[in-house]
């Protein structure tokens, strides 16, 4: 009685709290929506051990390519003006990528891609910059062998060999033929800045990382540069991702050194973007961000505008009783969903 009492009041505490934000949106004083996340697919060709979702094979209850679309139109009158296509699985594994990569064009609106890259060949890297795509190829390492590790996956990649100018000096590196079709369709169009690099820190790839550093410094490719967030096969092959403190200030210092403390205050000062815009999972529920759960619908019962909402009630509840969420970490950028789930799993955060 006394715990049901207690619980009662806290929710009214909340809502008192959450009275400003509640008023301002009835007054038509929206949060504003700069961009829709929208998983695509949880078809995956990859296992790898970080991969938060557990992507695999492709679910039954996945948004229908005009359900996806109608989620599309109702992010553009909330204002979005991006859509970033990302899995819980491999968004280029999706039958209705470019059809759905061309209705977004049509809006009007720019599209974000994040890539395995497997299965880029020429043809489909000559589409996705023609469609402007900014498209992030997931670069874990440039040594196979490790890259294949993190993948879960024996020959991921065919890799190639690419040579560019670096100041007077020519340089040669081996790059999964994916990216190098990226490079050379980006090339080609006389264009610049639609091909970038993601990488996630784990204790596998952690010594590769500085060659990864180096290589999209010297070639001017942006890179986006995540520690995990333990969820899924993350939570599951620990022992292979985690960093311990000493470990993130030593590469940290390592990455500091080729990029420059700019890049890092820069990466630190952002906090993700998905998290204070609709984020839609493949089966159309809403989410507080990609990898955690709002609980508060799915499109398919309701307007995106009134689940965001909601969910953006619920994310400024839970995000109250994290012990920080600032999105700051020490070295590297942190944000609610890692405290979230290091709080779940009783593990600290050492980034
Ligand atoms: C789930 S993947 C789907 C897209 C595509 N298959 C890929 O790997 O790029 C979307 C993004 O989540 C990142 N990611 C996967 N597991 C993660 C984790 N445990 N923590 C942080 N980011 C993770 C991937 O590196 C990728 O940038
Ligand atoms: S991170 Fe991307 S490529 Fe790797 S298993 Fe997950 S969805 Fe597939």
């Amino acid at each position: 009685m006394n715990d049901c009492k207690g619980e009662w009041i806290v929710r009214l505490l909340e809502t008192l709290r959450d009275m400003p934000y509640r008023v301002r949106f009835l007054l038509g004083k929206r949060p504003r929506v700069r961009m829709l996340y929208l998983e695509v697919t949880h078809r995956c060709n990859a296992r790898c051990i970080s991969c938060y979702t557990g992507a695999g094979r492709e679910k039954d209850d996945v948004l229908t390519p005009d359900e996806k679309k109608s989620v599309v139109r109702q992010a553009k009158q909330m204002g979005a003006r991006t859509v970033s296509l990302s899995g819980s699985g491999e968004p280029l594994l999706y039958p209705h990528i470019f059809e759905l990569v061309d209705f977004i064009r049509l809006q009007d609106m720019q599209v974000v891609m994040f890539t395995n890259g497997t299965t880029i060949d020429r043809a489909c890297a000559d589409r996705l910059i023609a469609r402007n795509v900014i498209t992030y190829f997931k670069l874990f390492s440039l040594d196979p062998d490790t890259f294949d590790r993190m993948m879960g996956k024996t020959n991921a990649y065919e890799w190639v060999s690419h040579t560019y100018s670096c100041g007077d000096a020519s340089k040669t590196v081996c790059l999964p033929s994916g990216l190098k079709h990226l490079l050379d369709a980006q090339g080609a169009a006389g264009v610049a800045g639609l091909v970038r690099a993601e990488s996630l820190i784990t204790k596998l790839n952690r010594r590769t990382l500085p060659d990864v550093a180096q290589l999209c410094k010297d070639l001017n490719l942006v890179l986006h540069l995540e520690t995990p967030v333990c969820a899924g096969r993350a939570i599951e092959n620990y022992a292979d991702i985690a960093l311990d403190s000493a470990e993130y200030e030593s590469l940290y210092h390592e990455l500091v050194a080729i990029l420059g403390e700019e890049y890092f205050r820069e990466l630190r000062a952002h906090p993700c973007p998905v998290e204070r815009n609709p984020a839609v999972w493949t089966n159309g529920d809403i989410a507080l961000c990609s990898s955690r759960p709002a609980h508060v619908g799915n499109v398919r019962q309701a307007s995106l505008e009134s689940l965001f909402h909601k969910a953006q009630m619920r994310k400024r509840q839970e995000d109250r009783r994290l012990p920080r969420s600032d999105g700051e970490g020490r070295h590297f950028r942190t944000c609610p969903a890692r405290q979230y789930y290091r709080m779940r799993h009783g593990i600290r955060g050492d980034d």
